[in-house]
């Protein structure tokens, strides 16, 4: 989440081969346990690049210079065929139609919740997918999300496991209306936080990066359970492991998901709701490498269902996990705390803690949240 310097950009050009020269000092030391340190990774930082094999080392040093990447080295053959089987298009709808069902549950929606939420997940050394603490915190964030679920008709919480430790977790409402079970709507946030000088070892609280949008789409959640959601087509909550190592978190499920022909409506990322930039209180709507019918939606959700003002902004290439299902067809959105340019510069450091961020800020984003997953639940044609 940095902005690509003219020095990233030159890195990408030299990046071409394998044996990029010596490893740096600093490098050898932070890069223990990051992975094998010489291990080979498929690596994507383009659409208009092709893919490179890279060492950990040089993906790391990439990470650093501020490029996203996806690391698509167990999907390589995944992205052949991005068109859905079947003729099935999903409609997106123009306009917000379900204000008298949706406020009610906007009404619930508190920042106490959010609070003791981010307390807790920003109390683990980091949240780092390959480190204890990552294992551990995603423990706690299932078992937190289990006690909302516990006693609720028609709501199951899932791990979806994954080659490392740190699993994502997936949260579903079921559908009353039997003939749309195989569609679904996603919201989404990444549980991983990252320090990117100590990967595996510093301290990171990631609140904003992205314990804000973890807590903000888990208070969503809340008051959806607690007031009785039942949606007509299945909703999704996803709380991804490890975007910050190249989206293998929301990879890995949205893969998955296409493999099983399963029909993605459309998918919401909150990555990075709790800061507030010198634009003001505002939402950044993301409009690059994202489906443009549903983010012209997501606009009109900004307007109907928030108290602050929408800016149109950018992030680049593979910016967070929404990417993931736009690799695959499947249509997808984005909302962050500011524009790109103004949002927070703490991320990724042990600077980015909570007493940076506004929960009523995030509040904002749950409301959006909340009118994404009810609006978009049901079946429309016009
Ligand atoms: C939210 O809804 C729950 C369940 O209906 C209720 O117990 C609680 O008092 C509500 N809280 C607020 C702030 O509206
Ligand atoms: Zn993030």
């Amino acid at each position: 989440m940095k902005v690509i310097t003219a020095l990233a950009l030159a890195f990408a050009f030299t990046a071409t081969t394998v044996n990029a020269g010596p490893i740096g000092l600093v490098d050898q030391i932070s890069n223990f346990g990051f992975n094998k340190g010489d291990e080979l990774r498929l690596i994507q930082y383009g659409d208009d690049q092709p893919a490179r094999w890279m060492k950990e080392s040089e993906i790391l040093e990439m990470f650093r210079l501020g490029i996203k990447y996806m690391d698509i080295t167990d999907y390589q053959n995944a992205y052949d065929d991005v068109v859905i089987e079947s003729t099935w298009k999903p409609f997106i709808p123009a306009k917000a139609r379900y204000a008298d069902e949706v406020q009610p549950y906007i009404g619930n929606l508190t920042t106490t919740t959010m609070e003791i939420a981010l307390k807790k997940l920003t109390s683990f050394k980091n949240r780092y997918y390959k480190s204890k603490w990552g294992a551990e915190s995603c423990r706690w964030l299932i078992s937190a999300i289990r006690d909302i679920a516990e006693e609720a008709d028609g709501v199951s919480v899932k791990e979806f496991e994954h080659s490392w430790d740190q699993f994502s977790i997936i949260a579903r409402f079921e559908g009353s209306n039997s003939d749309l079970d195989n569609e679904l709507v996603i919201v989404g946030a990444h549980q991983d936080s990252v320090n990117l000088w100590l990967p595996s070892f510093g301290t990171a609280p990631g609140a904003d990066d992205d314990g804000s949008g973890t807590v903000t789409i888990l208070e969503a959640f809340r008051s959806l359970v607690e007031n009785g959601f039942k949606p007509e087509r299945p909703v999704e909550f996803h709380w991804y492991s490890a975007e910050e190592a190249g989206l293998l978190g929301s990879q890995a499920v949205a893969a998955e998901y296409k493999k099983q022909g399963k029909q993605v409506v459309a998918m919401l990322q909150n990555d990075m709701t709790g800061f507030i930039g010198s634009g003001g209180e505002q939402i950044g709507i993301v409009a690059d490498h994202v489906n443009p019918e549903l983010t012209e939606f997501l606009k009109t959700l900004v307007d109907t269902y928030a108290a602050i003002p929408y800016v149109n902004t950018k992030c680049g290439y593979a910016c967070s996990d929404h990417a993931s299902w736009a690799k695959h067809g499947y249509p997808s959105a984005f909302t962050i705390e500011s524009a790109f340019e103004d949002s927070n510069k703490a991320i990724h450091t042990t600077g980015d803690v909570i007493s940076r961020l506004s929960f009523d800020h995030m509040k904002e984003f749950a409301k959006v949240a909340t009118g994404f997953a009810i609006e978009l639940s049901h079946e429309r044609s016009e």
